[in-house]
């Protein structure tokens, strides 16, 4: 079959569905791959590279819209572009059909068999061809960067000769896969971040990543169906806004990325917020599109307010970065075309029964069959959240028979332990038994000394090896004025090297905790 990728005609959009490279795996499943002149100049891909990848390059829209049996595409076609499908044509592109009823209808219409990018279900075995996921974590870095373009300070924080320069704090509403590439980025540029979410499972990402989780004292979960958020009730959005306005003096920088599929997007940044910022402060607002999540926000427009805080409103954030986009879409759609050609024979089989297929399938065969029934595999952050979930009560309950369980063992231990040297002593020589005590006694506190010591300083460096050095020293002391003198030598280089080791590893330690350190 022959796939073609026309150039994109949405204003200022950038990016394009087919690159070179995703054009050679095209080729390897069977398909010839078309695209007009200049499709891809704007994402910085040149004819000659599509020509050099075996891609045939076509003067007009037209042609290719005429030639191909399947197009690919970016955003959902226009006027101008559905005049040209052929019938029996299946398309491949972002359709919002929620939104996009009308152009549904036309398109079925034309008996065309569309797939819709945006429908992928968020299941494991579809997060490579999830165009939503890699559109929304390059928009995410890029509203970071965007934030920085706009912001007079640096992110990290600086002692320097001229001055103390203090970290940017930075909050990300909504932790979702935008909201987690912006926390990723404004952490690696040095900011100070925090983000909160309704869905209280992404707590745990969002302090893997090194950012503070805001915690809402509220027994409320509003996590949905597929990885996404269900409305969160009206008791529960105002002490959100009560958690906000308490950090709003302190933030620099607000991206907010809050959004409830097929919502408008919720207010959260509303103007009294606005107004307790300090002048110079930026606010991203990612769900511009849908209406922005602050109160102020003009969609695809910088606006600065009276107290000089602005705020950004792009609704292009990928097309703003179309190589790295237009790289990561291609593989998404690639990807789509591998599973719709199971025989790698370049012959496109719609398979109903499949989830993912059947997901974002919404034009078939002269039906429209959005929306799509649920996936019978449930989303990735769903199943987590419905394991993992357990009130504060539970959790304390929990922590309470934890601890009595691990105190019952611990005096079963040393009954045992008592016992046992019960035993011992009443064979044992009265020598034998000084030393063995001695010897328990140290495993025991090593044991308990190492045990203790939390998981993300448990290096050998700072535990084991030292531990085991200062044993090493203790013991080599003890032999230190021995008659004999080849283990006087033993024992002095044992000192020495033992304690090359201890203070190599606290220099260590305090370069590698200093790097974490913020001014
Ligand atoms: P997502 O659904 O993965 O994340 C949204 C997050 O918001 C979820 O984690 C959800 O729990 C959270 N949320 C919902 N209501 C909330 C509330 N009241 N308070 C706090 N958190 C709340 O969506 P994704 O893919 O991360 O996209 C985020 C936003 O970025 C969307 O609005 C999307 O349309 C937008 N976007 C914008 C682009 C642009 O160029 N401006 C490009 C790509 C995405």
């Amino acid at each position: 079959m022959k796939i073609g990728c026309p150039a994109e005609i949405t204003k200022d959009e950038n990016r394009i569905a087919l690159t070179p490279s995703s054009a050679l795996e095209l080729k390897k499943l069977g398909f010839e791959c078309f695209i007009e002149k200049n499709a891809g100049s704007n994402s910085g891909f040149s004819d000659q590279e599509y020509l050099d990848a075996g891609v045939k390059v076509l003067n007009s829209a037209k042609k290719i819209w005429e030639t191909s049996d399947v197009i690919i595409k970016v955003r959902n076609p226009l006027q101008n572009e559905i005049k040209l499908i052929q019938p029996k044509t299946i398309l491949i592109s972002f359709i919002w059909p929620a939104q996009n009823k009308d152009l549904l209808g036309k398109l079925n219409k034309l008996n065309a068999s569309v797939i819709a990018m945006d429908m992928i279900p968020r299941i494991s075995r579809a997060q490579k061809m999830d165009a939503l996921s890699s559109m929304a974590n390059v928009a995410g870095y890029r509203a970071v960067i965007e934030a920085g373009n706009n912001f007079g300070r640096f992110f990290t924080g600086q002692i320097t000769a001229a001055g103390k320069v203090p970290p940017a704090k930075v909050l990300v509403i909504g932790a979702g896969v935008a909201g987690l590439a912006a926390i990723g980025t404004a952490q690696s540029l040095g900011a100070i971040v925090r983000s909160f979410d309704v869905r209280p499972e992404v707590a745990e990402q969002i302090e893997s990543m090194g950012a503070e989780f805001l915690m809402l004292d509220f027994p409320e979960d509003a996590s949905g169906e597929g990885g996404y958020a269900k409305p969160a009730s009206k008791e529960f959005i105002k002490k959100e806004m009560t958690l906000f306005k308490e950090q709003a003096s302190e933030i620099d920088i607000v991206i907010t990325t809050a959004l409830i599929p097929g919502r408008p997007a919720p207010k959260l940044w509303l103007a009294e917020m606005v107004k307790l910022m300090q002048p110079g402060s930026v606010i991203v607002d990612l769900a511009a599109e849908q209406g922005g999540n602050c109160e102020f926000t003009k969609p695809g427009k910088i606006i600065e307010t009276e107290n000089r805080v602005k705020i950004i409103g792009f609704t292009d954030f990928p097309s703003r970065m179309a190589a790295q986009s237009s790289n990561l879409y291609s593989n998404n759609v690639r990807h789509m075309l591998s599973d719709l050609t199971p025989n790698r024979d370049g012959v496109i089989n719609i398979n109903m029964d499949d989830d993912v297929i059947r997901g974002s399938t919404v034009a078939h065969e002269g039906n429209i069959t959005y929306p799509p029934p649920p996936p019978k595999i449930k989303a990735i952050a769903k199943v987590t959240s419905n394991s993992n979930q357990k009130s504060p009560q539970e959790l304390e309950k929990e922590n309470y028979d934890k601890e009595r369980s691990y105190g019952r063992r611990q005096v079963m231990l040393l009954i045992i332990g008592g016992f046992l040297m019960f035993l011992i002593g009443s064979y044992a020589p009265p020598s034998f038994m000084q030393h063995f005590i001695v010897f328990v006694l140290s495993c025991f506190v090593g044991f308990q000394v190492i045990w203790n010591v939390s998981h993300s300083l448990h290096t050998p460096l700072m535990a084991v090896t030292n531990a085991i050095s200062g044993i090493i020293i203790i013991g080599a002391l003890l032999q230190i004025g021995s008659s004999n003198y080849l283990v006087n030598i033993l024992a002095s280089i044992s000192v020495l090297i033992a304690t090359i080791n201890i203070v190599g590893g606290f220099l260590v330690t305090k370069r590698m905790l200093s790097m974490f350190k913020k001014s």
